[in-house]
């Protein structure tokens, strides 16, 4: 049996003067696994990746990551290093003045040099797409550069888990396409939360929902549907 690198035990939490939006929920993800997360808007989605990171502190229950106890705030800084975390709002994750800067600095964190940083942010950039991105100022970028700009910030840290909150919004096919085949390259285990039915089929192995603040397996109904391109022929089925 692999070992869990995120397990969430019993976790309750209630944002100040609401019910409860997660409660009791239980999730493993194991070495390796590739799982696809989905569920209503306000879900509590977004909230659980929050407290699983150590940005939100839960009411009830237990984090553990790569099999440690997260204990403290000391715990969670060690443990961040090792995850890729992608923000659901990508101004969340860029703060920098250039997008090279943004991209650097998580390696930058994890204790490389500069030159190596700034190697390893290039390679990113290159990969999602954005060469030629590095002396543009963040915050001019458009939604989806952002988005793309935000996910080189994750694969710059070269993560031993994968963590990413809704990484296709705003994408174009042509970038979907190009984050899906980036993430079967992957072997790494992760956790993608998206409402792009398609998207989660196509990258994940296996598909749970989040239902009533718990984690519940999700079920998936084949269909066909008949759809256009952008480009091309008459409405088709696939
Ligand atoms: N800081 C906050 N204070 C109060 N309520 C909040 C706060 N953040 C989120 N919420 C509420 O908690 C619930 C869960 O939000 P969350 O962002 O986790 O949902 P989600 O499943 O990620 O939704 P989506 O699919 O729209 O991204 C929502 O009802 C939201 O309005
Ligand atoms: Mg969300």
């Amino acid at each position: 049996m692999s070992h869990a690198v995120i397990e969430l035990s019993n976790i309750s939490y209630a944002f100040p003067d609401r019910d409860n939006t997660l409660d009791g929920l239980s999730f493993h993800l194991h070495e390796g696994e590739k799982l696809g997360l989905f569920g209503p808007n306000g879900a509590g989605k977004s909230t659980m990746l929050h407290i699983l990171m150590g940005l939100i502190t839960p009411d009830e229950g237990q984090v553990t990551l790569f099999g440690a106890p997260m204990t403290d705030a000391k715990a969670f800084e060690a443990a961040r290093l090792r995850i890729g975390f992608l923000f659901q709002h990508s101004d969340d994750q860029l703060f920098c003045p250039t997008v090279l800067d943004d991209v650097a600095f998580g390696p930058l964190n994890q204790g490389l040099s500069a030159e190596d940083a700034t190697e390893r942010a290039a390679e990113a950039l290159q990969t999602v797409g954005l060469a030629g991105f590095e002396d543009r100022i963040p915050h001019r970028l458009s939604g989806g550069e952002k988005k793309l700009a935000a996910l080189a910030t994750v694969l710059a840290m070269k993560p031993e888990v994968l963590v990413l909150d809704e990484p296709t919004t705003g994408l174009s096919p042509e970038a979907k396409a190009r984050l899906a085949e980036i993430l079967k390259g992957l072997n790494m285990a992760r956790l993608v939360v998206s409402h792009d039915m398609d998207f989660l089929s196509d990258t994940a192995d296996r598909l749970l929902a989040m239902r009533d603040g718990k984690i519940r397996p999700g079920e998936l109904k084949p269909h066909s549907h008949t759809h256009v391109h952008e480009e091309g022929d008459m409405p088709h089925e696939h």
